[in-house]
């Protein structure tokens, strides 16, 4: 979804086309606060991420507390709150995952990537991310990047995907993301 017409935010906040996406979601709810999520999504993508102007600018359209935007937005693994690389790898760290070795895969990539959790890559091509479970059991252990899963994960596998995503190929996901 691309709120511009060109037009960006000015600093790390809202461009009036975002804001007027925003209120056109808006108004396609009988509950206009339910576009929330959606509103949230139109702001990181023109900010890259919601930075405290960004939700605030969300706040301010959908007339919400600051606070109750954040709570909701902190809520959801798919929001950032710092600025992020072009893929955001992350790793589900919950029971099936963790009992099929989530944690040797997530050492595994801060290895290769040489960052930590919550870190990106010096050329901004990686963040490195845990996450609640992500509905995709069945694959444990699991990560995502972007919106793509990749399951039953192995050092080796681990390798050959991100590989792809550096090739800039299309990296052939299992699925795409909850
Ligand atoms: S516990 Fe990892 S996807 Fe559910």
């Amino acid at each position: 979804m691309n709120a511009g017409n060109g037009e960006r935010g000015t600093g790390n906040g809202l461009s009036s086309a975002a804001r007027a996406e925003i209120r056109r979601l808006m108004a396609q709810f009988p509950e206009p606060q339910s576009a929330l999520l959606d509103a949230l999504f139109v702001a990181q993508e023109e900010v890259g991420y919601l930075s405290p102007e960004a939700i605030r600018g969300v706040a301010e359209v959908m007339d919400l507390p600051e606070s109750e935007v954040t709570s909701v937005a902190s809520f959801y693994h798919l929001y950032h709150f710092k600025p992020v690389g072009a893929h955001v790898i992350q790793v589900c760290t919950n029971l099936s995952c963790a009992l099929n070795g989530c944690g040797r895969i997530l050492q595994h990539l801060k290895t290769r990537l040489k960052i930590d959790v919550g870190q990106t890559t010096p050329d901004r091509r990686f963040t490195l991310k845990t996450a609640e479970c992500l509905a995709a059991c069945e694959l444990a252990p699991m990560m995502l990047i972007g919106d793509d899963r990749h399951g039953q994960l192995t050092p080796e596998k681990v390798d050959a995907i991100l590989t792809r995503y550096a090739d800039g190929r299309s990296p052939k996901p299992e699925a795409r993301g909850p």
